[in-house]
């Protein structure tokens, strides 16, 4: 198979807790590279075109006014594998049905905040990662 990429986020809640370094150590360990990372702070309406594919549910006010609560930490990763394997490292959106030993089970207080993003497809990622990263931020690191 070949590598894929996907476009992880650290939530707000996740750069409050000072758990950065944490959650990063954990994903590089899982065997993914980091192409591009930088901190930023989201705007209500960016965050609600980033999650726009939920905009008729219930949560979706919520989840938009907490995605701009405070600055996150996107990441562009690279693996074989990498849209299914990092979802299986964060877990199960809600924290409590999430596998023991993944990063929503060890660090998420609720479904709501839940530490991680990752992109639920290939092509979702490349959307997700234009949020984010100028081309050259991304073609600089082509391997
Ligand atoms: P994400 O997109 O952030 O990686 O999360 P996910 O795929 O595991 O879950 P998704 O269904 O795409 O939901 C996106 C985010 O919305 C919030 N949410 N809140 N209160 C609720 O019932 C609820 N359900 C979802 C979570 O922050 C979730 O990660
Ligand atoms: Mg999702």
């Amino acid at each position: 198979m070949a590598k894929q990429r996907t476009l992880a986020i650290l939530k707000p809640d996740c750069v409050r807790k000072g758990l950065i370094g944490e959650v990063i150590r954990r994903i590089q360990d899982a065997g993914f590279t980091v192409k591009a990372m930088k901190m930023t702070r989201l705007t209500k309406a960016t965050a609600e075109g980033f999650y726009a594919v939920h905009r008729e549910r219930p949560f979706f006010g919520e989840l938009t006014t907490f995605m701009s609560s405070g600055p996150c930490v996107p990441i562009l990763l690279e693996k074989i594998n990498a849209v299914a394997d990092f979802r299986a490292l964060i877990g199960a959106t809600n924290p409590v049905e999430a596998d023991e030993g993944s990063i929503r089970k060890d660090f998420a207080d609720s479904v709501g905040e839940n530490i991680v993003h990752g992109s639920d497809s290939e092509e979702n990622g490349i959307i997700e990662a234009s949020y984010f990263f100028a081309r050259s931020e991304l073609v600089a690191n082509e391997s």
